[in-house]
């Protein structure tokens, strides 16, 4: 009597289903360190709602945005142990992982345009950078844009000699050391989820980021001074735990593939305009001067930071620098 009453519902759930058992979805956590309403923030929510669509609710994402779930070192950890599958970490944070090469997009003035970045990411640069993550149990899917880095502090940074005995945060690149202290600043590694209370308190006077990080962050309320100086770039690489991306159905995988491409389009159509936006409200707020470099400043600041291309040879490989030196190079970069 009790195996036919169980029966009897089961007839009626795969009614109501389409489906003889209802499936429990795959869930895939991702977690991330900004804001929701940033480049990465929108693009990782864009990512859900078309892999949730493209697989019938197959499978579930869950964004945690912030270091709601964990923090810039942890997850790459975590993702490694399984307790999350996707994260997408700027790209000056692979060096701990032992992948030092990624730090090549760290390097100052390295991006002489999107354009060149764009065939770096989308072409054999990026996909051999991703083949050295395999070893480390990860699986590269997509580079996502953000953009060109200002600098800010509390003091005006018009000359690199502005950056004398600054204590300044930075992310955990060496290539990030090295550029400090080119400038002659005192750098320190510090997660992002404590840049604010470290500005804040005085831990550090100033940071480097995108304008979108800076303003959705409020770095803007504890910087009296921002330099639109364009010395770098910060990028991101959507990243997935290699076993768990390698154990889903075949179908399920190129239904997440297809998604993460539109994703990815519309994470790199965005970044631009997300960060025009946010350097506009810094500037409506009045809390922040922002200067911009005249190009003698603009000469100096790059006759200090250049040579960091030459010194950081050894530690990223003189390859990797030349492959990306000839993507810019292609595009009549000399
Ligand atoms: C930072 O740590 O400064 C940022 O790169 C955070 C992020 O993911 O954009």
């Amino acid at each position: 009597m009790k195996l036919k009453t169980l029966l009897l519902a089961l007839t009626a759930a795969a009614v109501v289903t389409g489906n003889a058992f209802a499936q429990t979805p795959i869930v895939i956590k991702f977690s991330h360190v900004v804001a929701n309403d940033t480049p990465k923030g929108k693009a990782a929510d864009r990512f859900k709602e078309l892999a949730e669509k493209a697989t019938k609710g197959r499978v579930k994402v869950e964004v945690y945005p912030n270091s709601t779930l964990y923090k810039d070192k942890e997850e790459l950890e975590a993702l490694q142990l399984g307790a999350v599958q996707m994260l997408a970490p700027s790209l000056a944070k692979f060096g701990p992982l032992g992948v030092k090469e990624f730090e090549v997009f760290d390097l100052p003035y390295i991006f002489p345009s999107k354009d060149v970045l764009y065939r770096v990411t989308e072409g054999p640069v990026g996909k051999d950078l991703f083949k050295k993550l395999e070893s480390k149990g990860i699986t590269g899917l997509a580079y996502w844009d953000n953009g060109f880095k200002v600098m800010s502090s509390n003091k005006p940074m018009h000359v690199p000699a502005d950056f004398k005995g600054m204590k300044m945060r930075i992310q955990s690149s060496k290539v990030l050391d090295a550029q400090m202290r080119a400038l002659g600043a005192n750098p320190q590694v510090l997660a992002f989820s404590e840049v604010y209370q470290a500005l804040q308190t005085g831990v550090v006077d100033g940071t480097e980021n995108p304008p979108s990080n800076l303003y959705t962050q409020k770095m803007h309320e504890v910087q009296k001074h921002v330099t639109l100086s364009d010395h770098g770039y910060l990028g991101y690489a959507v990243i997935v735990n290699k076993k768990f991306w390698d154990g889903l159905p075949a179908d399920i995988r190129t239904a997440l593939d297809g998604a993460m491409k539109d994703a990815t389009k519309y994470a790199n159509a965005i970044a631009q305009q997300e960060n025009d936006k946010a350097m506009e409200a810094v500037r409506k707020s009045g809390k922040t001067t922002i200067y911009s470099l005249t190009p003698g400043e603009k000469a100096e600041w790059r006759k200090v930071l250049l040579p960091v291309q030459k010194e950081m040879e050894g530690r990223i490989g003189k390859d990797v620098i030349t492959a990306v030196n000839k993507e810019a190079a292609a595009l009549g970069y000399k």
